[in-house]
């Protein structure tokens, strides 16, 4: 099963950069295993006007229709559902994103609370030596912080603040989100739709 991956939204800034994400993973026919933690959707309400409704079936369905998912690629799970795949080294997918990633999530997972199914999962894809990609997201950095993702870098996790180049002349906030997603699928092994530097 290569095309699963686990995507985890937690309540950083940068929702933007999620639902990007997620309309491109579903374009590129990945099963997505959704996580959104609590603050998570606190930040969609704010940043989208997006309500994600507490039934799991509706609030699957909209996210469905937000990322023109018509075949049911993206299966939202719930932060304590500890029988769902992503929570086992036996089941998980060998890709997980956490995008944006809160200083909360981060610290959790460097140090291997695994309180939630996010930090469970987060977790398990490190122990099993899979790959990894979080796009924390603060600012400043305090040492906790940074101290946190150098744990994290030492064990091999791909860790990518949302920093967007401006080589390629963005225009708008499209072309900013653009930049960032399109670097976040190439760590997972995907194309973007950017051409690349001096190609
Ligand atoms: C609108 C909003 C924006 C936030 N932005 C950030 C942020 O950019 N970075 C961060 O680390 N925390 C941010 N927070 C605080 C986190 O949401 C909070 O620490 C929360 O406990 C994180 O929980 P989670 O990691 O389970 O999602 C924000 C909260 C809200 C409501």
């Amino acid at each position: 099963m290569p095309h699963r991956l686990t995507l985890a939204l937690t309540g950083a800034s940068g929702m933007p950069y999620a639902l990007a994400l997620l309309k491109a993973l579903v374009a590129r026919q990945q099963q997505v295993y959704l996580l959104v933690s609590d603050a998570a959707r606190e930040v969609l309400r704010l940043e989208h006007d997006i309500i994600l409704p507490a039934d799991r079936t509706a609030a699957e369905a909209l996210l469905r229709d937000l990322s023109d998912d018509t075949e049911g690629r993206i299966r939202l799970l719930d932060p304590q559902e500890w029988t769902a795949a992503p929570a086992s080294g036996s089941g998980a997918p060998r890709r997980m994103i956490i995008c944006p990633c809160s200083m909360g999530t981060l610290a959790a997972v460097a140090t291997g609370l695994s309180n939630n199914l996010i930090e469970r999962a987060a977790d398990v894809v490190i122990k099993e030596g899979h790959r990894l990609v979080i796009v924390p997201r603060e600012m400043p950095f305090s040492t906790i912080h940074l101290q946190h993702m150098l744990t994290l870098a030492k064990l091999g996790v791909t860790v990518m603040p949302p920093c967007p180049g401006f080589y390629h002349r963005p225009t708008d906030i499209d072309g900013l989100v653009g930049f960032v997603v399109d670097r976040v699928l190439k760590q997972v092994g995907l194309e973007g739709d950017m051409t690349g530097w001096g190609t």
